[in-house]
């Protein structure tokens, strides 16, 4: 039996690949994996390298569920994620708890959409399909901070743009699983677009994939 078909999406903070990942995986009936989430929960959470071990994906899934949203999508949780994000063996349970998901996406899935840094390169490296998902960091910006006001008001365009460009570099200049894209992937840039057009775009990628 051939196995299910399986599409990564990379890119940085802000690009819209979270918002067009989910929609992607309701538009083909795909289950969707959300990979920075389980980073933000193990930062969040501060779970220590034993209790990842000893839980599953869907264990961690469930604790991010419960985590208000405001709290596990703020920029504090975000950079707190691309701080641990860097430890090896972080990223070794990640990889794992990952490719677990892909392995079991439940029956009723015809395939899965990931979403994160490193599906790509290392976690999914014969993903069916690969989509580099990109803006402009003003752009990027600009929509975190339209994002986060809604609950802390305080938070200036400035800081989030600041805190955009230094989590880039971290994630992009770190030794294991950098941010990176290469001629595997379909670039995606989505700084003039709307989500209806980025996501139709995006469709039409998955499809051409798919059917090749
Ligand atoms: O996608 P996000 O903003 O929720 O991710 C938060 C941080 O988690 C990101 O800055 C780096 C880390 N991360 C990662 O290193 N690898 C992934 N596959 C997903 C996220």
């Amino acid at each position: 039996m051939t196995r299910k078909p399986i599409v990564a999406i990379d890119g940085p903070a802000g690009s819209g690949k979270g918002t067009i990942a989910r929609m992607l995986a309701d538009h083909f009936g795909f289950a969707y994996l959300d990979t920075g989430a389980l980073y933000r929960i193990a930062a969040h959470a501060n779970v220590n390298f034993d209790e990842i071990t000893n839980l599953s994906v869907h264990d961690l899934l469930k604790i991010a569920a419960d985590t208000p949203e405001d709290v596990l999508k703020s920029d504090i949780v975000g950079c707190k994620a691309s701080d641990i994000a860097k430890l090896p063996h972080i990223r070794e349970v990640m990889t794992q708890l990952q490719r677990e998901f892909v392995a079991n996406p439940g029956n009723e899935f015809g395939g899965s959409i990931l979403d994160g840094r490193d599906i790509g390169t290392v976690v999914i490296p014969n993903a069916d399909c690969k989509i580099f998902i990109t803006a402009d960091p003003e752009v990027r910006a600009k929509r975190r901070w339209n994002f986060l006001k809604i609950t802390n008001p305080l938070l200036t365009y400035e800081t989030i743009y600041q805190s955009i460009v230094a989590r880039d570099e971290q994630d992009q200049s770190r030794k294991i699983a950098p941010l990176t894209c290469d001629e595997s992937y379909v670039l995606l840039d989505t700084s003039a677009d709307t989500i209806d057009m980025s996501l139709a775009k995006a469709v039409k990628i998955v499809r051409v994939a798919l059917s090749e």
